[in-house]
Parts: structure tokens; C-alpha cells; sequence
């Protein structure tokens, strides 16, 4: 999308969209007053008829009469109470507003930035954000029948602001654009099935990301898995004919010696459980298991847009977790790259395995901290829905960063207690430790199990209710939603200053 900011009023605004937030309750924005006097009244006059009250979510288009205004179509949209406008909701009024655009096949919008509390940067960055991220669609595997007109998506997007503001206003365009762009693309890598984004196909994404931005890409096959003793991502492999693939890019933005911040994701291309086989209801979403590697990705191409100046690695250890006769079995051991030995009891809490060769890995590069995110588990979703996901770590503080990051982006995490006591779940007879813990807090229980792995300041993100869902949400599609992707980006903006 083409995001611009321009100044002036807003009657004079030559657009075949022009997008106009409304408050509920009586308060109106100094430059809405002055277009609904160019109106005649006629956005005062919808709003005391009751058809439009302001509240979040809310939408009508007028259609001024030719001559008052220089807009085709004046979108109203809803952003709730006047004192309590957050970034977020600005989010989902981009959003909005680039939904009703691709309806209206306008490719064009110009959107008027309400004066709130929410600084102009800000509002700019949300609503850019929110309409790159609502204008998304993921058609391309569906034939266009030829007597259907082709889809039209915003593809422009006006951003007015202030004079005064229009530097600020510009700079949070540019970031919301790339951010957004960021979670689509990771959106893109999660609707993908399954049969299409192997691990392979996730590491020539991975080399392209390295091309463009001059980030160093190792990937690994499963010969040099062998070598690094990768034992717990092979055990996973193993029922499956597509290779493995464990992929690495570095991004070195920051001083020399500096040292890195390292984001590690979940690839798991397609999820049957492994022997310990899933039921068919629903197994199609298993697709969706390797929303965190692709958010790994996302954040990526986002940290090379950006040119952040910190050193950044990706790890994204990647396989499906498929049935065959050489696949792993429950009671099957198998020893990690750390060196310590797994007992399966569980072959479809598969996740937790690939990740540990993966956070072992990390430990060469001496991080500053290690964040990793991962559909892991059901348990999450029981325990939080599709609301936020779950944080957990051996670093309050940087729990607590990244609750605070997600509070910013919208796309939240909650924290979930690791007590030792919850380690004795994945106490094993037979090796170091096991796989599963059973049903008892089963998200905290796998994270027990990652932090087994972990020497370093490190947090985890449970996405298994947030990475894809019924795209409800303003700026959302049905199936992937980019999660974490954008609370990946804040995180490391926040860290690099
Ligand atoms: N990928 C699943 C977790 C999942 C479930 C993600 C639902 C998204 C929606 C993971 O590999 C898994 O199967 N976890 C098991 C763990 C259990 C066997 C300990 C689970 O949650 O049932
Ligand atoms: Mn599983
Ligand atoms: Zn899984």
C-alpha cells in the first residue's frame, strides 16, 4: 500500500473515500465539525437520528451532494468515547476503513486523523497499520469466475495531518506500513497449506529475506542436524518424507561484539500428532503450526525494512509432524542437542522438541536475550481463548516487556506463573525428562519443558489461541492472523531505542 500524509481541509479533500472518525457521545472533532458544516449538517443529523452513534466498529457511508464537498463518499466510522481513544482503536478504524474501501472497490482513501490523546505519530502509525493489515486478502489459490468482477483492495491510503505534524505523522505512516506489511506477510506464510509451505519452502523464504537485506541465512538439512546432534527435532522428522530444515538468519544492525537479541519460532509445517495421532475434526488448522516460525519471518523483513540498529537473529527450526513406520513412538528416547535425553509419552507434543534443539542453538550466540513463540499447546487456548497469548520466562523483566509491548500493538500476552513445583509434571523414569506433563496446566508445563533448555534471559510466547482465528477483528481475515509478528517488531524497536 502507498502511504502518504497531506495536509488541509478536510471538505477540500479530492478522494473517492474520505474517512472520517466519530466519537460516541457529544464530543466532535474540531475538523469533522468543519466538514459537516461544508455538509449541511449531515453528519450532526445522522447522529441525532441515532444511525450512527459513534461506538467502535460502527460505519456508514453519506454520499455528498455534488459540489458540497470535493470527497466522492464520506465513510463515518465509529472510534468510541472521545477520552478513551487508544492506538488500537484507530487500528481497527484503518482497518475498517480499508474493509469498507475494498467493498466500495475504492483504491483509494483518505483518512482524517482525529485529535485525541493518542500522539499524532501514533495514530498515524495505527491507522496505517491498521489498513495495510485490513486490506489483506488471501485469494490466490481461489479461481476468479469470469463473470465476477475482480477484487479491488486499497492500494492508497491519504493520511491527513497538521502541518505542524506532518513529520511525525510521516514517520509513524512509514512504520505502520512496513509493520503491517510484516504481519501480511506472515499471514501469507500461515495460510499457505500445508502441501505448499514445507520447511523447505520456509527456508528459500528465509534465503530471500537474507538477499534483500544483507542478512546472513544458514540452513541446516538433516546431515548437519546429525552433526550438531539435533536429536529431538530428527526424532519429529522421522514420520515424515519432507526433510527438515533449520533455519538461521542474522541480521548485525548493531555495534560489533553487541550482543544479539534472538527471536526463535515454531515451523512445524503440519501437525497430525505423530502416532499419538490427532482426531480428523479441525486437523486442517494444523497448517497453522508454524504461525510463530512465520512471525519469526515476518518480524525479519520488518527488522531489515527498518534498518534497525541492533543485532537481531531468527532462528526457525522447522518438520511435519507426520505418521510412517519410522516414525517416533510414545516411550521412544531420544537425546537433544544439550545433551540431555527425552522421553516421548507423547508424540503430538512434538512442538517442544523442535524447539529445544532450537533454544540450545541460541546459546552460541551468546544473546541478550532469547524470545521464542509457538502454537504449543490446546491448554493455552482453554486458558486464554483468542484474546492474548501467553508469556513465560525466567526473566520477570523481560515478561514484563513484552506484556507491555503486546499492550501497544494489540496483540497482548498474558503472564503465566512457572513455579518449580509445576517442573515435577515432566519428571521422567526412564531419561532426563519427558515431553508431556499431561492435562494440568499443560501451556505452563511445555514451558518447564523449553526452559530445560534455556542458559540465557529468555521468554516465551504461547500463540496457539492467537496466530489464526475467525478474523473478526476489524483488521483481521478469517485463518492467520500474523501473530506475533507485530509484538516481535515492538519489542525489538523497544530494546534497539
Ligand atoms: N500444535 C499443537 C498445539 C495446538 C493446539 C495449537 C490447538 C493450536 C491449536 C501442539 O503440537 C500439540 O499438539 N500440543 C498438545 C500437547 C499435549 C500432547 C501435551 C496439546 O496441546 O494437546
Ligand atoms: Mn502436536
Ligand atoms: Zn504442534
Amino acid at each position: 500500500m502507498n502511504v502518504t500524509v497531506v495536509s488541509g481541509d478536510l471538505a477540500g479533500m479530492e478522494t473517492p473515500l474520505l474517512v472520517v472518525p466519530v466519537f460516541e457521545g457529544d464530543a466532535v472533532d474540531p475538523a469533522a465539525a468543519a466538514l459537516d458544516q461544508a455538509l449541511g449538517g449531515a453528519i450532526a443529523s445522522v447522529r441525532a437520528r441515532g444511525d450512527l452513534r459513534g461506538k467502535e466498529g460502527d460505519a456508514l457511508v453519506l454520499y455528498p451532494p455534488a459540489d458540497a464537498v470535493k470527497a466522492e463518499r464520506v465513510l463515518l466510522v465509529g472510534v468510541g468515547k472521545a477520552d478513551a481513544v487508544t492506538a488500537e482503536k484507530l487500528r481497527r478504524a484503518g482497518g475498517t476503513a480499508a474493509k469498507q474501501a475494498s467493498k466500495l472497490r475504492a483504491s483509494s482513501a483518505t483518512f482524517a486523523l482525529p485529535d485525541t490523546s493518542v500522539s499524532i505519530g501514533d495514530a498515524a502509525r495505527a491507522v496505517a497499520e491498521g489498513a495495510v493489515l485490513g486490506a489483506y486478502t488471501f485469494g490466490e489459490l481461489k479461481s476468479t469466475p469470469a463473470d465476477q468482477p475482480t477484487p479491488v483492495a486499497l492500494a492508497d491510503l491519504r493520511i491527513v495531518a497538521g502541518d505542524g505534524d506532518r513529520a511525525a505523522a510521516e514517520e509513524g505512516a512509514r512504520v505502520g506500513d512496513i509493520v503491517g506489511r510484516a504481519a501480511n506477510f506472515a499471514r501469507n506464510l500461515g495460510n499457505q497449506p500445508g502441501n505448499v509451505a514445507t520447511p523447505s519452502y520456509l527456508a528459500s523464504t528465509a534465503e530471500e529475506i537474507g538477499e534483500r537485506f544483507g542478512m546472513t541465512v544458514t540452513i541446516l538439512g538433516p546431515a548437519e542436524m546429525e552433526a550438531e546432534g539435533m536429536g529431538a527435532l530428527l526424532a519429529v522428522a522421522r514420520g515424515s518424507d519432507e526433510e527438515p530444515r533449520f533455519i538461521v538468519i542474522e541480521h548485525r544492525g548493531g555495534a560489533e561484539g553487541e550482543k544479539p537479541l534472538v527471536l526463535v519460532g515454531k515451523g512445524l509445517t503440519f501437525d497430525a500428532g505423530g502416532i499419538s495421532i490427532k482426531p480428523a475434526a479441525g486437523m486442517e488448522e494444523m497448517k497453522f503450526d508454524m504461525c510463530g516460525g512465520a512471525a519469526v519471518l515476518g518480524a525479519m523483513q520488518a527488522v531489515g525494512e527498518l534498518g534497525v540498529k541492533a543485532n537481531v537473529v531468527a532462528i526457525v527450526p522447522s518438520s511435519e509432524n507426520l505418521l510412517g513406520g519410522r516414525a517416533m513412538k510414545p516411550g521412544d528416547i531420544f537425546r537433544a542437542a544439550s545433551g540431555k535425553t527425552i522421553e516421548v509419552v507423547n508424540t503430538d507434543a512434538e512442538g517442544r522438541l523442535i524447539l529445544a534443539d532450537a533454544l540450545h542453538y541460541a546459546k552460541r550466540f551468546d544473546p541478550a536475550a532469547v524470545v521464542d513463540a509457538a502454537t504449543l499447546t490446546g491448554a493455552c487456548v482453554v486458558a486464554l481463548g483468542h484474546q492474548a497469548s501467553a508469556v513465560m520466562g525466567n526473566d520477570d523483566a523481560l515478561v514484563e516487556e513484552l506484556r507491555r509491548a503486546g499492550d501497544r500493538t494489540g496483540e497482548r500476552c498474558w503472564p503465566l506463573p512457572m513455579y518449580d513445583e509445576y517442573r515435577e509434571q515432566i519428571r521422567s523414569d526412564y531419561a532426563d525428562i519427558k515431553n508431556s506433563g499431561g492435562r494440568p496446566a499443560g501451556a505452563i508445563a511445555a514451558g518447564w519443558f523449553l526452559r530445560e533448555f534455556v542458559d540465557f534471559p529468555w521468554a516465551h510466547l504461547d500463540v496457539a489461541g492467537t496466530a489464526y482465528g475467525d478474523g473478526k477483528l476489524a483488521y483481521l481475515t478469517k485463518g492467520s492472523t500474523g501473530t506475533p509478528t507485530r509484538l516481535f517488531v515492538e519489542w525489538v524497536l523497544s530494546r534497539a531505542g
